[in-house]
């Protein structure tokens, strides 16, 4: 079937293109990115750990491995993180949706996030801030870089050491199937879906 794309601008132009029809809307700027993982950070500073949701939280660099995570000055954890110099991804799963939504709306100011949500904290193999024992996936970060955005500061953390639960393995590898991993979108929480297939394997097939 014969279709036209029809890209409507801000300003009302159009453009046809082809043989679909497309409208686009144009909205205001934003980053938006859909899903992102939401993580639990963890970090202390002078005997006091504390927890936080991210959402703003991403790959900057493979070698050396490193973690950018955007957090508002007025968080407790941003001085505590700024302080210390290190913090640790903590990846949840979908099944802890409670605990993830819990740590992104209560502060440490007010409550002690690990006591509250029953977690434990393990110490980290290169920084001091501790691990959450229930989360399956566990990234040691120290920071190398800060940068003042706007309404977030990017820290950029070097990954120092990769942990994950030997329940997530399947013969000696991390299968994420097992991992029951959370995403996040505009506001809500879901849970990662079905499997699509392997990078590079429609090339190889037409080959
Ligand atoms: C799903 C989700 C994602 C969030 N992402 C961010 C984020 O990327 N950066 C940030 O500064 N706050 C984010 N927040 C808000 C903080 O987690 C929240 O304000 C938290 O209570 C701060 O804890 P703290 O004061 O103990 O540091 C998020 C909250 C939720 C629920």
């Amino acid at each position: 079937m014969r279709r036209r794309i029809i890209l409507p601008t801000s300003v009302g132009q159009q453009v046809n293109k082809g043989e679909c029809t497309v409208a686009k809307v144009t909205r205001t700027a934003a980053p938006w990115l859909y899903p992102v993982p939401p993580v639990l950070v963890s970090c202390q500073d002078a005997g006091q750990a504390n927890i936080i949701t991210l959402g703003w939280c991403g790959v900057a660099s493979s070698d050396p491995p490193i973690i950018g995570v955007g957090i508002r000055p007025e968080r407790y954890s941003y001085d505590i993180i700024k302080r210390s110099g290190e913090f640790v991804v903590n990846i949840p799963q979908a099944s802890q949706v409670e605990l993830v939504d819990f740590c992104g709306t209560i502060s440490g100011r007010d409550a002690d996030k690990f006591a509250r949500c029953g977690f434990t904290a393990l110490p980290g193999q290169s920084v001091q801030a501790p691990l959450i024992a229930e989360c399956p996936v566990n990234l040691e970060c120290r920071v190398v870089q800060e940068l003042s955005l706007g309404s977030h500061d990017l820290f950029l953390g070097e990954v120092l050491a990769v942990h994950y639960d030997e329940q997530c393995a399947v013969d000696h590898r991390f299968d994420l199937a097992r991992a029951d991993a959370l995403v996040y979108a505009f506001g809500g929480y879901y849970r990662l879906g079905e499997a699509l297939g392997r990078h590079g394997e429609w090339v190889r097939r037409k080959r």
